[in-house]
C-alpha cells in the first residue's frame, strides 16, 4: 500500500459538523543526512534520524464544516496565542500539495493553534515537528471520518502528508529511529513516508541528546535553498553515494549497538553536509567559531575520558551532543562545565530520544 494513489482519501465521509483535533510532534535529528531533493519533496539519499522527546510543537486545529466546498483553504494560524499571517504561505503551499490526497479539507475551515515546547528563538529547526503536528491533526479528522481505517496506514499516511510541509517531518511521526528514503537494507523503507527501524540495540532507544544553541537567530539560509544549491553542486553525485553508504553501515551499527562506529560515522555525515554548504555555488558557513570550539573541546574529551560522546549538526550553528544514558551525569557535567561558554547566554537543551506524535 505504499503507492501514491493508496494515499488518495477515496471513501465516503462521516461528516461532523465540528471537529478539533489536538497533537504534539517532536522534533528529530538526523544521523544520516538529508541533503538534495526533487519534486516533490523526494529525497535524493535515504536519512536516519533519532525522534526527540522533549523538543516538540503543540497544534490545536478546529475544523469547522463548511455549507459548500471551498475553492480555496479557509484558514487562520496563531503561535503562543498571537495570529501569524507571516506563517500562513508556508501552511497555504503543504495545504496546497496534500490536497489531492484529503479531498475533505476542502469541506472545512481549520483554525489552526500551534505553540513549540523549546523556545521559540532557539534556532532549532521547528519544520519536522510544526509539520508532524498540523499533519497529525488532519490524519485524526480523517480518522474520524473514515473509522475503519487501519492505525499502520494512518501512521504511514501522516508521515507522508508532513513529508509534504517539510521532508524531515516524514521522519518525527514514530520513534525512536526512523528512516526515510528507500534503501536495500531496510525493505520497507520509502521515499514517499517515514519507517520505523526495527530490532535496533537497546542503548539506542535510551540514548541522549544535548542541543548547546550556539547561535539563537534565524539561519543565514534557508534549508530549503540548501537542498535547492545541491541541484548541480559539483560534489552532488558523489555526496548522494556516500550517504547511501552510511546509512547501509548506520543500519549495521544500530543494531549490533557498536557506539565508537557511531560516533565515527554521525560525524563524517555532520562534517560532509557542511561541506556541501563550504562547496555550494553560491558558498556559505553556518558553524560559528563556537560551533568549532565545541567540536574541538568533544574530541579533546573523548580522547582523555573515552567515552563515547558524538557530535552532530543540522542546516545551522547549534551542535547536538548525542551519548549513551549511562554517562549522562558525566556528560552534562561537561557540558555545564566546559561548553556552556560556547553557547549564546549559556542555553542548552537536555533532551532525549522519544517515541513520535502524541495525541493530547
Ligand atoms: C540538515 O526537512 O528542513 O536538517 O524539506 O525543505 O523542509 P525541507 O527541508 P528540511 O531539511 C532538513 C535538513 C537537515 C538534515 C535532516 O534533517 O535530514
Amino acid at each position: 500500500m505504499s503507492d501514491l494513489n493508496s494515499f488518495i482519501f477515496k471513501n465516503s465521509p462521516k461528516w461532523l459538523d465540528n471537529y478539533t483535533a489536538h497533537w504534539s510532534a517532536p522534533s528529530n535529528i538526523a544521523l544520516v543526512k538529508y541533503w538534495g531533493k526533487q519534486d516533490p519533496q523526494i529525497p535524493k539519499n535515504p536519512s536516519v534520524s533519532f525522534t526527540l522527546d522533549k523538543c516538540r510543537t503543540h497544534t490545536k486545529v478546529y475544523f469547522q464544516k463548511q455549507p459548500h466546498p471551498q475553492e480555496s483553504f479557509l484558514f487562520e494560524i496563531s503561535f503562543d496565542g498571537i495570529p501569524k499571517p507571516e506563517f500562513k504561505p508556508k501552511v497555504q503551499s503543504f495545504l496546497n500539495r496534500i490536497k489531492d490526497y484529503v479531498p475533505y479539507l476542502m469541506h472545512y475551515s481549520l483554525y489552526i493553534e500551534t505553540s513549540n515546547t523549546f523556545p521559540h528563538s532557539s534556532g532549532i529547526a521547528s519544520s519536522a515537528s510544526a509539520m508532524g503536528a498540523l499533519a497529525a491533526c488532519i490524519m485524526d479528522l480523517e480518522v474520524q471520518l473514515d473509522p475503519l481505517q487501519t492505525p499502520s496506514y494512518t501512521t504511514q499516511k501522516t508521515s507522508f502528508l508532513a513529508r509534504l510541509g517539510s521532508g524531515s517531518a516524514a521522519r518525527s511521526i514514530q520513534g525512536p529511529i526512523v528512516g526515510w528514503g528507500q534503501h536495500a537494507k531496510t525493505p520497507s523503507s520509502s521515499d514517499l513516508f517515514g519507517v520505523k527501524i526495527e530490532n535496533t540495540h537497546p542503548v539506542f532507544s535510551r540514548f541522549c541528546d544535548s542541543v548547546l544553541l550556539v547561535d539563537k537567530g534565524q539561519k543565514a539560509v534557508s534549508s530549503t535553498l540548501g537542498h535547492n544549491l545541491m541541484q548541480g553542486h559539483p560534489f552532488a553525485s558523489t555526496r548522494f553515494e556516500q550517504a547511501r553508504g552510511h546509512y547501509g553501515q548506520l543500519i549495521d551499527i544500530l543494531k549490533n549497538g557498536d557506539i565508537e562506529s557511531f560516533v565515527q560515522l554521525v560525524e563524517k555525515e555532520a562534517l560532509s553536509l557542511h561541506a556541501m554548504m563550504l562547496t555550494s555555488e553560491p558558498q556559505y558557513v553556518l558553524m560559528q567559531p563556537n560551533t568549532l570550539h565545541i567540536i574541538q573541546s568533544v574530541w579533546e574529551y573523548r580522547k582523555k575520558t573515552g567515552r563515547q560522546v558524538a557530535f552532530t549538526l543540522d542546516a545551522g550553528a547549534n551542535v547536538h551532543l548525542l551519548y549513551p544514558n549511562d554517562i549522562k551525569e558525566l556528560v552534562q557535567s561537561f557540558i555545564e562545565n566546559d561548553l556552556s561558554s560556547f553557547c549564546q547566554n549559556g542555553a542548552y537543551i537536555h533532551d532525549q530520544v522519544g517515541t513520535g506524535i502524541k495525541k493530547m
